[in-house]
């Protein structure tokens, strides 16, 4: 009578620190803490002198520790066991657990730990931590405290806590992951953002700056007009036609602008058809290929052969890839060399023009894409701004990375033709 009660005690214990157990592990509280305090009510429970959860690096296959406690607990942490190494390293091999009362009669014990921290091991109870069928590590609880050694029911009461073990680890591996994932979530959501603030605010300077093209067109005819008939009335002035000569040579440097703006215009929509980014290369190319051959610039092209088409507007692509090539070239006045790479990553077609020229600063960064925005005497400011233009029209990308004095690489991407 009497031992029956005292086994449905100590039964409703083990159920009882089980339940706790449950509630604790399943707790908020951060995983060390919940570990430690899950392992610290192990070895009471057991009876224990001292644990370990290790974890398994499956790219290493090796098992490091999670978790140790113990009074030799600093000296061991760093002490990595491969698969099948020592008690712990076959538990995770076989995915059954053991029970060694005596470890020295124990072929399977390594002395790796005892050697290092001068703790002896005398028994020990290891078992796995299963997830989903598949061992993520093992507890390993050390030197039963009463001379009977570990009975049957440490084995059982072990197993149970290594079950919850196991999901709190995995949970917290899970989290871990997510949250690693949620910042480059939050990273490339801030970039698309940036992207279409920038592709916005270029919209709408676009349309300012066409409005006023267009109303300074008229003027400037007339102007011009104008001033070739006072020109032409006063033949024999020459200070006079020093002064108009100046108002001809403006009045064109702005018609020139209008055309420009015009060009600008043209481009606000693309008509796509699947074409082959190397012909358009190819044809950039030949036509630049005097120039720098006259500017000491040396060009050299990577290419991949047999790389798919895409969706394209053949003449906005030229002229995307000339406004580069116009820079690169502009950027090395005393020569250099241009290198120009096309590769597929994934659905896309990646196009690199890399120059060894002046480079641009890094508070010129920003306005790159602006209109008008120039560095150069004779430069309109409307070149990237329109190449800026016809990548959004081909639903691509484009940056720009650059250190001054050493060169600029322009990257585009641009998608694929889905078949
Ligand atoms: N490869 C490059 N190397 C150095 N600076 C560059 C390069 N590409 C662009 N830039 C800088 O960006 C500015 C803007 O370029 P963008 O092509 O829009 O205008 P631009 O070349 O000045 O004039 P435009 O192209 O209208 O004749 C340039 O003036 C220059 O300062
Ligand atoms: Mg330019």
């Amino acid at each position: 009578m009497e031992k029956i009660e005292s086994r449905d005690s100590i039964y409703h214990q083990e159920l009882y620190t089980i339940l706790r157990f449950g509630a604790l592990i399943n707790s908020s509280l951060h995983i060390e803490d919940v570990l430690n305090y899950a392992m610290k009510w192990a070895e009471e429970f057991i009876q224990a002198e001292a644990s370990t959860i290790y974890e398994l690096d499956e790219e290493n296959q090796e098992l490091f520790i999670r978790l140790a406690r113990g009074e030799k607990k600093d000296q061991i942490q760093n002490i990595r066991l491969s698969v099948g190494e020592g008690i712990a390293g076959r538990v995770v091999l076989t995915g059954q657990p053991m029970v060694v009362q005596d470890v020295s009669k124990e072929p399977c014990f390594s002395d790796k730990f005892d050697r290092i921290s001068g703790y002896q091991t005398r028994s020990m109870i290891c078992v796995p931590l299963i997830i989903r069928d598949r061992p993520m590590g093992v507890i390993a609880v050390l030197n039963k405290r009463s001379k009977e050694g570990f009975s049957q029911a440490d084995l059982l009461l072990l197993t149970s806590m290594a079950q919850q073990i196991a999901v709190a680890m995995e949970n917290a591996k899970l989290y871990h992951r997510l949250e690693e994932k949620f910042e480059l979530t939050t990273q490339e959501l801030k970039t698309a953002q940036e992207k279409l603030i920038r592709s916005e605010r270029l919209t709408a300077i676009g349309h300012l700056i066409q409005g006023i093209a267009h109303e300074l067109r008229n003027p400037l005819t007339t102007i011009g007009g104008f001033a070739n008939r006072i020109k032409s009335e006063f033949t024999n002035n020459e200070r006079i036609h020093q002064y108009i000569d100046i108002i001809l040579e403006e009045t064109d440097r702005l018609e020139r602008l209008v055309q420009q703006v015009k060009k600008f215009s043209k481009i606000q929509s693309a008509i796509l058809k699947p074409s082959k980014i190397q012909t358009v290369i190819e044809n950039v190319l030949k036509r630049f290929h005097p120039l720098a051959l006259e500017q000491d610039v040396n060009i050299i092209t990577h290419t991949e052969p047999a790389l798919p088409e895409i969706n394209m507007d053949i003449p906005q692509m030229t002229m995307a890839i000339s406004n580069i090539m116009e820079n690169a070239l502009e950027a090395m006045p005393s020569g250099g060399t241009i290198e120009i790479k096309t590769n597929r990553d994934e659905d896309n077609i990646l196009l690199e023009v890399k120059d060894t020229g002046i480079g641009i600063s890094s508070d010129q960064m920003d306005s790159v894409y602006d209109p008008f925005f120039t560095s150069k005497t004779s430069g309109a400011g409307l070149g990237l701004t329109m190449v800026h233009q016809i990548i959004m029209n081909h639903e691509g990308e484009i940056h720009i990375a650059s250190e001054v004095l050493k060169g600029t690489t322009v990257t585009i991407r641009l998608p694929i033709l889905r078949k």
